[in-house]
């Protein structure tokens, strides 16, 4: 599953691309890769065509960067994917965490691409002033300390606590794809992030089919939040992961994988 390189603008992105049928598209959260999809991957591939990108600056995509990358940029970026793949039909988009901000801004600038929107414990608010201040903060400290900084700080925050007790796989396998995170991506991101727009009042305008799924106890993207996301979007369906945080599709598979392959199913062709 590691993936073969697309030539995407001045970027070789690393994208796995497996199966055939209705595009889908997963991107991953922060600071991770495709991996965070391995429960994906090859059990939707048997329905769909699932395409599961690093962004730029994570996992295998690296390439001289610039010090920071928009969401925007990165929504920007998928689209070339798209075309460099010459997939002309429309995609479900679906992100987590930080791949729901690049899912917002990918509809907002290419809606026309989107059969369907699925977003996994993320938000549609924009950092307050505190929230960016740490974040540039961070960007400047993983540059000249390493990834190990976020991977520290972020961990605890992602599984429930019960999973980081007795060391899951899913918690070794993302410690250590956090370690590898590369720090100049890393801070990229996290200065996108801080500036990263708000979405909220966009959010009632959304006309494509749309699913949220949130672990129950996710601690970073709040479930009552997301649950509001959901009723604020027209039509929207809520899923909610009972005992998963905000790693759901990796900590309960089967069930993410339900959700999501029911939910391409009631598309129309
Ligand atoms: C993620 O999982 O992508 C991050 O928690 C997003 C964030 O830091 O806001």
């Amino acid at each position: 599953m590691s993936g073969n390189k697309v030539t995407v603008g001045n970027l070789q992105m690393n994208v796995v691309d497996q199966g055939s049928g209705r595009p889908l598209l997963l991107v991953h959260g922060f600071p991770l890769d495709h991996t965070m999809w391995q429960g994906q991957i090859a059990a939707l591939a048997s329905e769909f065509r699932v395409i599961s990108p690093d962004l730029r600056g994570f996992g295998q995509s690296i390439a001289a960067t610039s010090s920071k990358t928009t969401m925007r940029e990165y929504a920007d970026e998928l689209a070339q994917l798209l075309d460099a793949l010459e997939i002309t039909e429309p995609v479900v988009f679906c992100g987590l965490s930080m791949g729901g901000y690049v899912a917002w801004q990918f509809y907002a600038h290419h809606r026309q691409r989107l059969a369907g929107l699925i977003v996994c414990d993320s938000r549609a608010v924009a950092d307050n002033e505190k929230a960016a201040a740490g974040r540039l903060e961070t960007a400047t400290k993983v540059e000249t300390e390493g990834s190990q900084v976020v991977a520290d700080a972020m961990l605890p925050k992602l599984f429930p606590a019960a999973a980081v007790e007795r060391d899951a796989d899913f918690v070794t396998a993302t410690k250590k794809v956090m370690l590898a995170a590369p720090p100049a991506g890393v801070a990229a991101a996290l200065r996108g992030m801080a500036e990263r727009p708000d979405f909220t009042k966009e959010l009632a305008k959304i006309d494509v089919p749309t699913l949220i799924i949130c672990g129950a106890e996710d601690a970073i993207a709040p479930p009552a939040e997301m649950k509001e996301i959901a009723e604020t979007i027209p039509g929207a369906k809520y899923v909610s992961i009972a005992g998963a945080g905000h790693m759901a599709p990796l900590e309960k598979p089967a069930e993410v994988n339900a959700a999501i392959s029911a939910f391409l199913k009631s598309l129309p062709k």
